[in-house]
Formats: structure tokens, sequence, C-alpha cells
């Protein structure tokens, strides 16, 4: 593997699991906030309608954890957290001046910290959800249980669009991130800059296809 060489990092079908999760993000954050401030009532429009809004935005936010629970399933076992993330973790203002720190593997604290932030709300926003989704489910509520699952579908949804806004923020900031997610590849000098123990691991796999007959 050469300096310049290209590495896979994202399948097509991963891509496109990730681009259905961004979307409906979108739709049902913007649509929520539209419900939650008066000021926001218009983003309910991006939905068409207000009406359809009030309809389309639970079915969009199911899409959206079934969407995420297939990229749980593929990548939880890459943001389990090491001894390298804590090092990683006391030295974020090393981070911050786009220096690299520790022996990172596919995923830096960082982006570790994201991917299970992004499972506990969803989880959370899908019950609190499914409480207060009339006219299907909700009647089988009490008012103070409804008005408990309000107030964690609110923060659940605020907290998760901060996590959000980091997400996109880093994958704009780190330069040579978003070709990944779009193109499915990285270069080895980004690999091996921000990730060396994903670099090296790639790269002994690459030698040993080479050496096979
Ligand atoms: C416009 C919005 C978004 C952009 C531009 C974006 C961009 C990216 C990029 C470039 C990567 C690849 C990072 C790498 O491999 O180092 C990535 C990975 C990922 N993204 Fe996004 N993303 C967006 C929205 C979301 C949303 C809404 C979620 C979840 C609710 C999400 C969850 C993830 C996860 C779980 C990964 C894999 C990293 C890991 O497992 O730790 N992304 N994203």
């Amino acid at each position: 593997m050469k300096k310049g060489d290209r590495i896979i990092r994202y399948r097509a079908a991963e891509r496109i699991n990730h681009w259905i999760v961004a979307i409906c993000f979108m739709l049902a954050a913007l649509s929520g906030l539209g419900f939650l401030f008066p000021s926001f009532n218009w983003l309910m429009n991006v939905l068409g309608t207000p009406q359809l809004a009030r309809i389309l935005h639970p079915f969009i936010g199911v899409t959206m954890f079934a969407a995420f629970l297939l990229m749980f399933f593929r990548y939880w076992h890459h943001n389990l957290v090491n001894k390298d993330d804590l090092l990683w973790a006391r030295n974020i203002h090393k981070i911050a001046l786009n220096e690299e720190v520790g022996d990172t593997g596919r995923y830096n604290f960082g982006q570790k910290c994201v991917f299970w932030a992004a499972i506990i709300s969803l989880i959370l926003l899908l019950l609190s959800g499914v409480v207060i989704w009339r006219p299907w489910f909700a009647g089988a509520f009490n008012i103070p249980m409804i008005r408990a699952a309000l107030l964690v579908h609110s923060l659940a949804a605020v907290g998760l669009i901060v996590v959000i806004m980091v997400h996109i923020y880093a994958a704009l900031w780190v330069k040579g991130t978003l070709t990944a997610m779009v193109e499915g590849w990285v270069t080895s000098a980004w690999a091996e800059k921000h990730h060396p123990r994903w670099y090296r691991e790639q790269r002994n796999r690459s030698t040993q296809q080479e050496k096979r007959p």
C-alpha cells in the first residue's frame, strides 16, 4: 500500500444506510422543532403542510430508528472504549489543534461518544414517541405518562440535535473525512494520521492478499 493509495472505508450499502438515517434525521428534527417552538412553526412545512407533518413525523422517526439499528449492529464492536480512548479524551485540547494522540483504531473517542449518544437518544425517542403517538397508541396511556413522555421526547431530541451538529462539524472540519461517506474511500495518508491502528490493520490485510497465490 503506497502513501497516496485509497482505502475503502464504507461500501455502497453502508453509505446508503447512513444517508437514509441522515435524511430522516433532518426531516424529523426540522418538523419536530416546528412542533416544539411557536416561532419555528413554519418548519413543519418541510413535510408539505403542518397536518402532513403531524402524520409523517412519527413514521420518519421509526424509519430512522430501524435504519440506525442496522448501523448499530454493523459498528458497535468498533465503538467499544479502550485505554487509547482515555488518552485521546485527556488530550482533547491537542485534538482541537489538529494534533493526533494515541493509537486510534477505526473510530476515535469523539466518534464513539456520538455513536453511543445516538443509540441511547434514539431508543428514548422511540419509546417516548410511541406513548405520545396519536391516534394510534396515546389513548392507551394516562395523562401523567403522556406528559412525562413528551418531556423525555423533547429532551432526547434536543440532545440528539446537538450531538449531530458536533458530528457534522467534525465530518466537515477533518479534511478528507467526507469522501468516506460520499464516495466510500479515504486516502492512506488520512488513515495513517487519524486512525493509525486501523491503517495498519488495512495495510496488513492488503499485504496478505498480495502474497496469496
Ligand atoms: C448531514 C448530516 C451528516 C453528515 C454530513 C455525516 C457525515 C458522516 C461522515 C463523513 C462519516 C464518516 C466518518 C468516518 O468514517 O470517520 C459518518 C459516520 C457516521 N455517522 Fe454520520 N453524518 C450525518 C448525519 C448522521 C446522523 C443523523 C447520524 C445518526 C443519527 C449519523 C451517524 C453516523 C455514524 C454512527 C457513523 C459511523 C461512526 C461510528 O460508528 O462511530 N450521521 N457520518
